[in-house]
């Protein structure tokens, strides 16, 4: 299957989530009365006053999946882990230092299980936002405070998101000792599902995503079936989302699945559009993630998926995870890598976008590229393609160019820009070379100082696992010298021991 927007406003969810327009909520400027006194009722009747929130944050590393690494890389994934966990222990000792008051983590940080990685943070100024415990607590101006803990901006750090998969933030325990901890987590979520509802009225949408922690190690991916712990949080998921339709149809509605869809580039198409909405600023779109773990013990973290130019953790994708689509035509499979980064950008070149393509050969990007626009060939890309081995055969006669050369040092000219019929064509910059990590970084500087560049795709690969820390404050500092603020460092899914900038310029 692949996303376009076509195949997405077939499905009914996405027709009633586009739908929507704004109405009378607790967050517009003539709050109403009675929505805020029914958002005290529900939190009396399901007893939520009383229920201390939490500060625990799960962090999930890079997934192991058995069909995307090679032994060798299956080799870096534990040092990757323990940088992560390191860089969550620096989280908390840099940010006391510098005693940021938004985002101070004064917390342990303890391994769960399989790797996860609980943060049990004390946030500052996290309790301040929960203070409603009677009647007179229901301020408007209470609610807006409240509003922010299910908003948190954990993808601050660059150093810790680079090495997550994805983000449980303030995760919600329900231990295993809870007898039925469907009806326990349908009395926590409910509340929250209302009052998101209430606050952002029919912008409110959410969607529900599993995990387990086989299935963030990888142990039941390999059969292509299902594992126990995944079935059960699936059935506990089934029975909310009854128990919601029997207790109140419109929160019930707001649920949808905009994602379950594998992306991949068919005929002339991988469409983001599927992403629009989301991006929407007016939308307020919530992930419910319900994680289970090996002794049963059920976690639940409520949190809005917000996309600033660029998707920020929590991805709104479940586990983190994109699905890609499996692709017989491009030679080799770095055509996932450049898929994933697209859907992180939300975006993809345009037609008559110049796209320079650094490292590539065989030609895994170059196919995917060059079928974007296949069927309409006056608004095909214009693409050079770099590398000191040919294409694989049959890909460069849908190119531009192909150039045999040293990457490091070849550079677009303005007679090479002209030759894209649109003016004000954008210039994509792509890089998969595989040089050292300081010598990467010096070529995107030079590109970026060029001015030749508006968006970049830019792998670096590392040789064991020495690098990663001097490489992230290098990149940093490019990024900071050349006021770059749209971007993100991110070890993707189908990366072994290399990461990837994405970013616009
Ligand atoms: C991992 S492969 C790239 C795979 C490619 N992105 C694809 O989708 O098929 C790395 C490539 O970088 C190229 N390379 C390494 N150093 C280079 C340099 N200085 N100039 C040009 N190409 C270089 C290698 O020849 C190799 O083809």
């Amino acid at each position: 299957m692949f996303i376009t927007k076509q195949n997405l406003i077939k499905s009914s969810s996405y027709l009633r989530y586009c739908s929507t327009t704004n109405s009378n909520n607790i967050n517009s400027n003539n709050s109403s009365n009675s929505s805020i006194s029914s958002v005290y009722q529900t939190f009396k009747k399901y007893d939520f006053l009383k229920r201390n929130l939490s500060n625990r944050d799960i962090w999930i590393p890079p997934l192991v999946t058995n069909n995307n690494y090679s032994p060798e890389e299956k080799d870096i994934l534990p040092i990757i882990k323990s940088q992560l966990k390191a860089s969550i222990i620096g989280l908390s000792d840099s940010n006391s230092k510098s005693n940021n008051n938004n985002n101070n983590y004064n917390g342990v940080v303890k391994t769960l299980e399989k790797n996860i990685l609980v943060s049990t943070n004390e946030r500052v100024d996290r309790n301040a936002h929960l203070k409603l415990n009677s009647e007179k607590d229901f301020t408007k101006e209470n609610l807006d405070r409240f509003s922010k803990y299910f908003e948190s901006d954990t993808t601050k750090n660059r150093f810790t998101s680079t090495w997550t998969q994805q983000l449980l933030p303030n995760s919600y325990k329900i231990d295993n000792t809870v007898s039925d901890q469907t009806n326990e987590s349908f009395n926590y979520l409910y509340p929250i599902l209302s009052f998101l509802d209430a606050y952002h009225s029919d912008q409110f949408h959410y969607t529900f995503h599993c995990l387990t922690t086989e299935s963030i190690a990888g142990e039941v991916n390999d059969g292509g079936g299902e594992g126990k712990q995944m079935k059960k949080v699936k059935s506990i998921q089934r029975r909310l989302a009854n128990k919601l339709k029997d207790t109140r149809k419109r929160i019930f509605k707001k649920m949808v699945k905009p994602f379950d869809q594998g992306l991949s580039v068919e005929k002339a198409n991988l469409d983001t559009a599927a992403l629009d909405p989301l991006k929407s600023p007016h939308q307020a779109f919530f992930i419910v993630q319900l994680l289970l773990t090996n002794n049963d013990d059920l976690y639940i973290s409520v949190n809005r998926s917000l996309y600033n130019q660029l998707w920020s953790l929590p991805l709104p994708f479940n586990q983190g995870v994109v699905h890609i689509d499996r692709d017989l035509k491009p030679p080799s499979r770095a055509y996932k890598k450049l898929i994933e980064s697209f859907s992180i950008l939300g975006t993809i070149p345009q037609p008559n976008d110049i796209c320079v393509d650094l490292g590539s050969s065989p030609g895994g990007w170059i196919s995917i590229l060059s079928r974007l626009y296949k069927q309409h060939t006056t608004d095909k890309l214009c693409i050079f393609s770099i590398d000191r081995s040919p294409l694989e055969q049959g890909l460069e006669k849908d190119i531009h160019r192909h150039l045999i050369t040293d990457g490091m040092k070849w550079r677009l000219t303005s007679d090479d820009i002209s030759q894209s019929t649109n003016t004000d064509a954008n210039i994509w910059l792509f890089n998969d070379m595989a040089i050292p990590p300081n010598k990467s970084c010096q070529v995107l500087d030079a590109w970026i100082k060029s001015g030749k560049v508006n968006y970049f795709v830019w792998a670096i690969k590392f040789i064991g696992d020495t690098e990663y820390n001097n490489t992230l404050e290098l990149i940093t500092k490019i990024m900071k010298d050349n006021n770059i603020t749209t971007y993100c460092t991110k070890h993707l899914l189908n990366q072994g021991n290399e990461i990837m900038i994405i970013g616009k310029v």
